[in-house]
C-alpha cells in the first residue's frame, strides 16, 4: 500500500532521534514538509540535515507552553498550515516500584507524556486544524495495557494518553481524526536503559522473534495520518510483534 503525503505539513515532537526521527523520515519521503522538535539542538540539526530541506527544526521542551506556541507559530509561518501532529516526545525517568516514585518525577512524567500531547493538539487545532481539518497521532505504549514491576507510573501516563486519544477523537470529529500507536519494545535510546538479562526475557515473549524498529512504528503512524485511514479515529493501534496477544511480558 503506497501512502501519499504529498503537499502535507506536519509537526513531530521528539523528532530528533528514535521513533520520532523515523516518522519524520517517512513523512518527508512521502512528500510532506515536517517540523521536528526536541530539547537538544545538535541532534535536531543533524536529523534535519539528513532529511533535507523539507525538514525544519526548533528546540523546545514538549511541556513548555510558551515555547510550544512559538514552534507552532514558526510552522505556520513556514508552511501556512499544519495538517498533521505526531505527539511522540516521551520520557521514562523512573525504573523501580511505583510506590517509591518521587513527586518531581511524577510531575515530569505527567507533564511530558500526558499534558504535552493535549497542549500541542490545542495549539494546532487553534492554528487552523479546526477549520481545514487534519490528523493527530499520539505515541503511547503497550505498557498502558498491563502492570509492570518498574515502569508503573510511565504506564499510567500512557494509559491516560490512550484515554485522551478517544476523548479528543470524539470532540474534534469531524474536522480532525485522533489516533494512537502503541509500540512494544523498540530498539532506541529509551529502550537501551533495559538491562540485558531483562531484554532476553522480553524477546522470548515476542512471537515475531525480534524487537521492533522505529520503521515499524513509523509505518503505522504514517498510515493513521494518511487519507487511507479517513474513517479511522479514536483507535489505539498496537504494534508489538504480537507480545500482548501472546501474554508476553511488557518492558519494565
Ligand atoms: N522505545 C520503546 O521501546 C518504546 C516503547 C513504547 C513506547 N515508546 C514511546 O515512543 C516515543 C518515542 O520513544 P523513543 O524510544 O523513540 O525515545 P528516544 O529514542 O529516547 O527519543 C525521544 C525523543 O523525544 C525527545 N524528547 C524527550 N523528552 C523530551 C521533552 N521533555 N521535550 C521535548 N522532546 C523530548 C528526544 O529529544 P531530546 O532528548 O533532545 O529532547 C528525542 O527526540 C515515546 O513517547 C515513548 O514513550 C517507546
Amino acid at each position: 500500500m503506497r501512502i501519499d503525503h504529498d503537499g502535507r505539513t506536519a509537526i513531530v515532537t521528539g523528532g530528533s532521534r528514535g521513533i520520532g526521527r523515523e516518522v519524520a523520515r517517512e513523512l518527508v519521503a512521502a512528500g510532506a514538509r515536517v517540523l521536528i522538535t526536541g530539547r537538544r539542538r545538535a541532534a535536531l540539526e543533524a536529523t534535519a540535515a539528513a532529511l533535507g530541506p523539507a525538514c525544519l527544526w526548533r528546540a523546545c521542551h514538549a511541556a513548555d507552553a510558551p515555547a510550544a506556541e512559538r514552534c507552532v507559530a514558526y510552522a505556520m509561518e513556514a508552511f501556512g498550515r499544519i495538517d498533521y501532529l505526531v505527539n511522540n516526545a516521551g520520557t521514562n525517568p523512573q525504573w523501580g516500584p511505583t510506590i517509591d516514585l518521587a513527586a518531581p518525577l511524577a510531575t515530569k512524567l505527567t507533564e511530558v507524556n500526558q499534558w504535552a500531547p493535549l497542549l500541542w493538539t490545542q495549539l494546532v487545532w487553534r492554528a487552523g486544524m479546526r477549520v481545514h481539518g487534519g490528523a493527530v497521532v499520539n505515541v503511547t505504549s503497550i505498557g498502558a495495557a498491563a502492570p509492570t514491576p518498574k515502569t508503573g507510573f510511565y504506564n499510567a501516563t500512557k494509559a491516560a494518553l490512550d484515554y485522551l486519544t478517544r476523548q479528543l477523537a470524539a470532540e474534534l470529529a469531524p474536522a480532525a481524526r485522533v489516533n494512537a500507536v502503541a509500540p512494544g519494545l523498540v530498539d532506541t535510546d529509551m529502550a537501551a536503559a533495559i538491562p540485558d538479562a531483562e531484554r532476553a526475557a522480553l524477546l522470548a515473549g515476542i512471537p515475531m522473534g525480534r524487537f521492533g524498529t522505529p520503521a515499524d512504528i513509523a509505518a503505522a503512524a504514517s498510515f493513521l495520518l494518511s487519507d487511507r485511514a479517513g474513517w479511522l479515529t479514536g483507535h489505539v493501534l498496537v504494534v508489538d510483534g504480537g507480545a500482548l496477544v501472546a501474554g508476553g511480558r511488557v518492558a519494565g
